[in-house]
């Protein structure tokens, strides 16, 4: 049976995970008649052996192919390819027939460029240094205690009835626990009520802004802004206005100055620390911006995103724990505080609003992943994402300054930034180079650095990136910044 090793190549770098490459290649081999109906099989731990992966991946192979109906264990004497083979997967008629591939293209017509493309980076390549935008270290993320929790859940027989459907609101569980914890810590005054779970911020800022717009309706962002948020705004055909951001965060005068003349709809705002730019709003400006919304009748958009990470001081309270009218939609995610791939955010406002956007959920995403809901809610109760947060933010903290120091040190006048106060970047502008010269020539040196275009507007050229510093330790820092140290001398 060595010949397994033969039939069966494994690519360890490809998206496909090794599991599924292993049934794939049996059901190919079954097909051609290399691995003949009847013909007993390997057990797991020589195949495993035989191929060098993990026994427990030959296993998920067998479970698959058992499944699917390919193979058979029989009980005390193994596992064997079965001799009627599944409908589905018929063998060739003919000895030339074209396999089926589904066409490249409709037959009918759609709008495709009223789907416009929004660019994606995808998962980061294998084996690169990676300079993201700002997100967590996820070799910090508390798993083992998250899947501990799911499993502990998923046993109780109480908890069965979270398998079934119900929950577009989020789990009451979850929203009585964030309720408790955004009230203890951002003093905001929220009851399970004003809580809707969303598939982290994002879905948070389209569901407001669908329920918010109509075609055409003006609405407010900030210039450099987040152009997530900007890609929701434009499909929902809104008529953006730019404000300036400075280093006290948006314009407000630049807000009130428009509003003499449009009907604002909403005003999106990322107080914190800004994206891109990392500044944080104003007390000051703050407090404007809640008078203008009443006088004008807007509503503001709260886009809290990475609350939780603030390095000068303790964490600004947000906008919405000032709000006594019901103008503020805020907005909040745990995917910069555990992992961007743990789509988990929230959105608080008043009840009508809230109500809104359960209906308008469940019309795109009839709810979301109850267990993991109620499996974070546990993170939350038992002390862990509190814990989670102190180390991050202390680990954070240290890798910011090394960042920085490293610019001034290794790159000097080449570039300039201001320490961030918060958030997981520094927004860094090149000076003299060409991002995006320096970004392509560093992909071939091992390091990804996006080019910064997409803050770039008409009007501007930024020639600015943001440089993630909370997913790099300190000696995967140097190699990124000796790389474009290099790149830039020459
Ligand atoms: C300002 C801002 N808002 C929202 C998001 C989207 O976050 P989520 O992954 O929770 O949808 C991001 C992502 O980086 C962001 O930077």
């Amino acid at each position: 049976m060595d010949f397994i090793q033969e039939l069966i190549t494994i690519a360890p770098g490809a998206d496909t995970p090794i599991y599924l490459q292993i049934t794939n290649a049996f059901i190919r081999n079954i097909r051609s008649g290399h691995l003949r109906k009847g013909l007993k099989l390997p057990g797991s731990r020589k195949v495993a052996g035989l191929l060098k992966v993990n026994r427990m991946t030959v296993v998920a192979a067998y479970e698959e192919l058992q499944v699917q109906g390919w193979i058979e264990k029989i009980p005390k004497k193994g596992t064997f390819v079965k001799k009627e083979l599944p409908l589905l997967s018929p063998e060739r008629i003919a000895e030339n027939e074209e396999i089926y591939s589904i066409p490249k293209r409709t037959h009918f017509r759609f709008d495709e460029a009223r789907i416009f493309p929004i660019p994606s980076s995808g998962f980061p390549p294998e084996g690169k240094l990676v300079f993201n935008d700002g997100f967590p270290d996820l070799r910090l993320t508390p798993m083992e205690a998250l899947l501990r929790n799911m499993r502990s859940l998923s046993r109780r027989t109480v908890h069965k009835k979270y398998f079934m459907y119900g929950g577009s609101q989020g789990t009451r569980f979850l929203r009585e626990t964030l309720s408790e914890y955004l009230s203890d810590t951002r003093g905001l005054p929220v009851t399970q009520e004003n809580i809707q779970i969303t598939k982290g911020a994002q879905m948070g800022i389209y569901l407001a802004a669908s329920i918010l717009l109509k075609p055409g309706d003006d609405i407010i962002v900030g210039e450099p802004g987040f152009t997530g948020a900007e890609f929701a705004f434009r499909r929902l055909n809104a008529n953006i206005n730019r404000v300036p951001v400075d280093h006290e965060g948006i314009d407000v005068d630049a807000v009130e100055h428009l509003c003499k003349t449009k009907k604002i709809r909403f005003v999106y705002v990322i107080p914190h620390h800004h994206h891109p730019t990392t500044v944080t709003l104003t007390p000051e400006r703050r407090m404007k911006l809640l008078e203008l919304a009443l006088t004008h009748k807007f509503a503001i958009l709260e886009d809290d995103y990475d609350y939780d990470f603030h390095y000068a001081s303790k964490p600004m309270m947000p906008i919405a724990s000032l709000d006594r009218n019901g103008s503020v939609i805020y907005i909040g995610t745990l995917t910069k505080t555990l992992a961007p791939a743990i789509r988990i955010g929230f959105m608080i406002a008043p009840e009508n609003f809230i109500r809104a956007a359960t209906h308008l959920r469940k019309s795109i995403d009839v709810q979301g992943d109850s267990l993991v809901e109620n499996a974070i809610a546990e993170l939350y109760r038992e002390g862990t994402v509190t814990r989670h947060i102190k180390k991050s933010v202390k680990l954070y903290r240290e890798r910011r300054e090394h960042l920085c120091q490293l610019l001034n040190e290794e790159l000097g006048n080449s570039v300039s930034f201001k320490v961030p106060d918060g958030g997981m970047a520094v927004w860094t502008t090149f000076r003299n180079t060409d991002l995006a010269v320096i970004s392509q020539k560093a992909y071939k040196e091992g390091l990804v650095i996006p080019d910064g275009r997409e803050y770039d507007t008409p009007a501007k050229k930024y020639n600015a990136v943001r440089l993630g510093f909370a997913s790099l330790d300190f000696r995967e820092q140097e190699q990124a910044v000796a790389i474009l140290k290099e790149l830039i001398s020459n």
